[in-house]
């Protein structure tokens, strides 16, 4: 068995869509390790980030992510971390496949302010990373 972070972003909790997002991966057999709401603070975005760093839609991305609270959750299940981002779609929600989160609930993105509803790891290492960002 795997274990994956997603953040449900702030654009996905303002519209009330946590529940959906959850109910799609529990409904494809996952579990929920760990769930809360937060705040995130500037140090855990700098970290969640760090790759990003230097990029235009650096600060946009991060200033959008103090814009709310978050959900964090903990999920697992065998390749949950791949599974949770077919779920979730391509990055842009205009073009991501009808069927997945950001296809079907997502549509705003811009040139600075990115609004893609979720976050899934991308790989092991980063997952354990992640966890550590918003689980310690
Ligand atoms: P995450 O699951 O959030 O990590 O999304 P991702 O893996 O599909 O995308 P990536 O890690 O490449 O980028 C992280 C976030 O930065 C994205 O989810 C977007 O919110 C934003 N972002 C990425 N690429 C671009 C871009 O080219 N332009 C803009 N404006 N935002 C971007
Ligand atoms: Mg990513």
């Amino acid at each position: 068995t795997e274990r994956t972070l997603i953040l449900v972003k702030p654009d996905g909790v303002e519209r009330g869509l946590t529940g959906e997002i959850l109910r799609r991966a529990e409904t494809k057999g996952y579990r929920i390790a760990e769930l809360k709401q937060l705040r995130a603070s500037t140090e855990q975005l700098a970290a969640h980030y760090a790759e990003h760093e230097g990029k235009p839609f650096y600060q946009p991305l991060v200033d959008f992510m103090l814009s709310g609270p978050v959900v964090a959750a903990i999920l697992e299940g065998d390749r949950v971390i791949e599974g949770f981002r077919s779920l979730a779609g391509t990055t842009e929600p205009t073009t991501a496949a009808p069927g997945t989160i950001r296809g079907d609930l997502g549509r705003d993105w811009g040139e600075k302010v990115q609004k893609n509803l979720v976050h899934g790891s991308d790989s092991v290492e980063s997952a354990e990373r992640e966890i550590g960002i918003w689980f310690g």
